[in-house]
């Protein structure tokens, strides 16, 4: 036993913005003359910016020079960013804000742990920055989900033992990296494909405060 901590992806767990990374990557894959269709797009759940550019090259079939491929960085990243500017408390996926204040209210340090580089600008645009304890995001790892590094720092700033750690996922490769951080993983998601994870739901309004007072 000992104290817990909990840790919140922020894509797909907090906020749906798959759909704004999709329309971004779209954008760029039609001014380069090819498809990229919604299914391709799951591929890119979890992924670090720079993979999934690596990844939308090969869809495409493009070679790209290290000048193009930072341009092409920088401009999907500046059409996500036009999405987001419009985003606000409405987009929070339903009952986050309960599940929050509950721990909250339980004294319960909570971290994001997030592969975004752009999570604290989305925290704040829906209102949900005085949550969180600590943000470990994109811009504070050197090595992706489902490495743990981004976890363990979470749980490290939260000044909690990764085994005390619960980690709520919509990503393969983020129920993996919590896993092999040695944490509580719960799958947020199609339970089929989060089949990893040590528990399943479709969302937040499944998880009951009895559940959650159960893990503390
Ligand atoms: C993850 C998303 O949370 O963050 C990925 O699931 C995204 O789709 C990744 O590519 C990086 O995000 P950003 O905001 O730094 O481009
Ligand atoms: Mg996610």
């Amino acid at each position: 036993m000992g104290k817990k901590g909990f840790i919140f992806d922020l894509d797909g767990v907090i906020v749906d913005t798959a759909k704004y990374h999709y329309l971004a990557w779209k954008k760029l894959a039609g001014e380069l003359g090819f498809e990229f269709t919604k299914a391709q797009n799951e591929l890119f759940k979890g992924v670090s910016r720079k993979r999934c550019l690596e990844i939308l090259l090969k869809i495409g079939n493009i070679e790209a020079t290290q000048e193009q491929f930072n341009k092409w960085m920088v401009e999907k990243n500046e059409d996500y960013l036009a999405y987001i500017e419009k985003m606000d408390a409405s987009e929070i996926l339903p009952d986050v804000p309960r599940v929050l204040g509950f721990l909250k209210q339980k004294n319960v340090p909570i971290a994001l742990g997030s592969a975004s580089k752009n999570a604290r600008a989305i925290l704040k645009k829906v209102e949900l920055l005085p949550y969180f304890d600590s943000i470990v995001d994109g811009n504070d790892v050197s090595k992706a989900k489902p490495d743990p590094q981004v976890f363990l720092i979470a749980a490290k700033n939260l000044h909690v033992d990764p085994v005390n750690c619960v980690v709520f996922e919509d990503a393969v490769a983020g129920i993996q990296a919590a896993n092999n951080a040695g944490m509580i993983s719960i799958g947020i998601g199609d339970a089929n494909i989060l089949n990893e994870a040590n528990y399943n739901f479709n969302g937040f309004t499944e998880i009951g405060d009895d559940f959650l007072e159960s893990l503390l």
